[in-house]
């Protein structure tokens, strides 16, 4: 039973809950109790619905009722359902991607005027990276076969490895993906060939499915390499940035857009089309047009241009509760289709923008890069539309608003490190290590997922690892927690830090005077693609250190985990030679056999294996054993 019945610890959701309950309207959070109790089946992975014979359970330790009509063991349908989960992912993650690549291939085609290379150093670093020649070739001209490169990486039908996972991975893992056979050559065919190898008199054999799997996992990381790298291209190589987190972040004076999904390539033109209406809005009586973000679209305008984070994933309705949010834009990706309920009930106008992404009762408003500003355009003027229809009599605006510091991709890191040691800037970061100064890093990743009270295990685990001195990193809904939370902030490192950490941080500021800005409790990475951030650093620590990422004192956690695209995620970092922690039990209770391959044998083959824990305090402290363990090897055999 929960502590809090309220089911969420984000003091800006539990004001607006309030507002929730007071006017019976429904939220995510009673339709999770409303599913109780789930299906025990389903949980333990054991429901096989691959084919019309079923479904069928796993009913019985032996006997007919322990398989499935064709005889599919418990084994084989618990490898199914969750690798299938992994093509999920990947191809969520790829066609996120996809978007990306599509535009700047509209720019290198002169379709559209509305973008351009922001970061032509990114271009120019990416096409090296990628074997692309550079010297006296014109910008457009190198990303055109960027673009290309790319595009095959989607569909490469030879047998090559793809060049978006390929060309940034360190030698040791190259060779371990071609050895163990899961280097994916494209993504297309991965999670096309995952989906074939699942179907319903195919692959049996719990290895080998799994094996296939993360194969499916490694293709996700193609597309959020492809993702996050294109998107520093065309929008701009995030730095060290100052904003605000929480839904008081929403301004009763304003015209509020909130953008939400997790793709750049529209809110990007949502922020500039915001700034250039300004007189519309002040004509309609409000001050401005304030642009807001939740869940991912929300990390990548806060990472680049420092726009608001009002909410994270399960929050995301209690930003139409506040009364005053004029239009809700979505592009793909955890966004409940409940928000239109919602809507109703209110002046807010919700808007879908992307082909595969309708909700019945929104509006939709069909997003072309040709017209991208246009397109843009015409969804704030609709917010300003909106906001004249306000209801006095349902604003209720929350108090929750903290400051915080984000933006730090690898340049950024590699930057600030840099100003202590240039030549080898992240040998700053291992050789605090080796000190004891800090126990290593931690990336915490992942979503919300109200089977835990929203971001209370997120909040309590970054407590316990600071506290012990990790270098904490974060992505996705984790780092919007920490966000909303006031944790992402100076002050934050004076309040939760340990004394190592501390003295870490505070170092790491007077050798970067430049800043505009104190250095935060945890630092922002970007959003759930840019998980591929991530592995940038774990290998960047592991050539310095000179050894594979499986010694590397690096580990991850998703306290949340919910999305398909969690678990290829999670996936590949094992993959990657993480420990990994879930903190949300995926279905897979029903085996043993696959309990053990996730935990054990991934370990003995990759390096990295999964932690599902619970327990907060007992996932904090098995994370730093698995820190503790990597560096005392690694301080025996310096
Ligand atoms: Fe049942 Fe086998 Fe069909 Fe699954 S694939 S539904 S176990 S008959
Ligand atoms: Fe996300």
């Amino acid at each position: 039973e929960p502590k809090n019945p309220l089911r969420t610890t984000d003091p800006g959701t539990i004001e607006m809950l309030k507002v929730a309950q007071e006017n019976k309207l429904e939220t995510v959070f009673d339709r999770f109790v409303a599913q109780q109790p789930q299906c025990g089946f389903g949980y333990k992975g054991i429901c096989c619905r691959i084919c019309l014979a079923g479904p069928c359970r796993v009913k019985a330790e032996d006997g007919p009722a322990s398989r499935g009509i064709c005889g599919a063991t418990a084994y084989t349908i618990v490898s199914r359902n969750l690798v299938r989960m992994i093509a999920g992912g990947a191809a969520s993650h790829s066609e996120h991607a996809r978007h990306v690549l599509h535009t700047a291939h509209e720019l290198v085609e002169g379709k559209t005027k509305d973008y351009e290379i922001k970061s032509p150093e990114k271009l120019h670093k990416l096409a090296e990276k990628l074997g692309i020649e550079t010297l006296n070739r014109d910008n457009m001209e190198i990303l055109g076969d960027v673009t290309e490169l790319a595009y095959e990486d989607f569909g490469r039908y030879k047998d090559r490895p793809a060049a978006f996972l390929d060309s940034f991975l360190i030698e040791q893992r190259h060779n371990k993906f071609l050895n163990t056979n899961i280097m994916p050559r494209n993504i297309d065919g991965t999670v096309t060939e995952l989906m074939a190898q699942t179907a319903q008199g195919v692959d049996a054999d719990p290895v080998n499915i799994i094996f296939g799997g993360l194969k499916g996992s490694l293709a996700d990381l193609v597309g959020e390499y492809i993702g996050t790298n294109l998107s520093d291209v065309l929008f701009g190589i995030p730095e060290p940035i100052v904003s605000e987190a929480n839904l008081g972040v929403i301004e009763e004076k304003m015209v509020n857009i909130a953008v939400h999904g997790h793709n750049p390539v529209l809110s990007e033109m949502v922020v500039g089309a915001a700034r250039e209406l300004k007189a519309e809005a002040q004509k309609a009586g409000a001050e401005g047009v304030n642009i807001v973000g939740i869940c991912c679209t929300g990390n990548e305008l806060l990472m680049r241009e420092g726009v608001y984070l009002a909410t994270s994933s399960a929050s995301q309705e209690m930003a139409i509760l506040t009364g005053v949010l004029d239009a809700m834009v979505v592009d793909i990706q955890c966004i409940y289709p409940s928000l239109t309920q919602l809507c109703d009930c209110y002046h807010t106008k919700m808007i879908t923008t992307e082909a595969i992404m309708k909700v019945p009762g929104a509006q939709h408003l069909a997003f072309n890069s040709e017209t991208a500003m246009e397109d843009a355009k015409k969804l704030v003027r609709i917010a300003i539309e909106a906001y004249k229809r306000r209801d006095p009599k349902k604003i209720a605006l929350s108090k929750t608003r903290n400051s915080l510091v984000a933006g730090f991709s690898i340049e950024a890191l590699t930057d600030i490190f840099g100003k202590i040691n240039p030549e080898r800037p992240f040998s700053v970061l291992t050789d605090a290590i080796l000190s004891g100064q800090i126990k290593g890093v931690v990336q915490m990743a992942g979503c919300n997922n109200l089977k835990r009270q929203q971001d209370e295990s997120h909040v309590a685990i970054l407590k316990e690892l600071v506290k012990n001195d990790v270098f904490v990193v974060a992505t996705g809904c984790s780092a919007g927690a920490f966000a909303k939370m006031g944790l992402m902030n100076s002050e934050a490192v004076e309040e939760y830090a340990g004394e190592g950490l501390k003295s870490f941080i505070r170092q790491l500021e007077e050798a970067n005077p430049q800043l505009s800005t104190k250095l935060p409790l945890v630092f922002h990475l970007g959003s759930c693609v840019d998980n591929s951030r991530g592995m940038d650093l774990v290998q960047a620590m592991a050539k310095e250190l000179g050894v594979d990422t499986p010694k590397v004192p690096f580990a991850a956690s998703a306290p949340e985990a919910m999305h398909e695209k969690a678990v290829a995620i999670g996936s590949y970092c094992v993959s990657m030679g993480i420990p990994t922690h879930v903190g949300t039990m995926p279905y897979l209770e029903g085996s043993d056999l696959i309990y053990g391959i996730a935990t054990q044998i991934a370990h003995d083959v990759f390096g990295g294996n999964f932690i599902f824990e619970v327990d907060e305090k007992i996932a904090a402290q098995k994370i730093l054993n698995a820190l503790e363990y990597r560096s005392w090897k690694l301080k025996i055999h310096k």
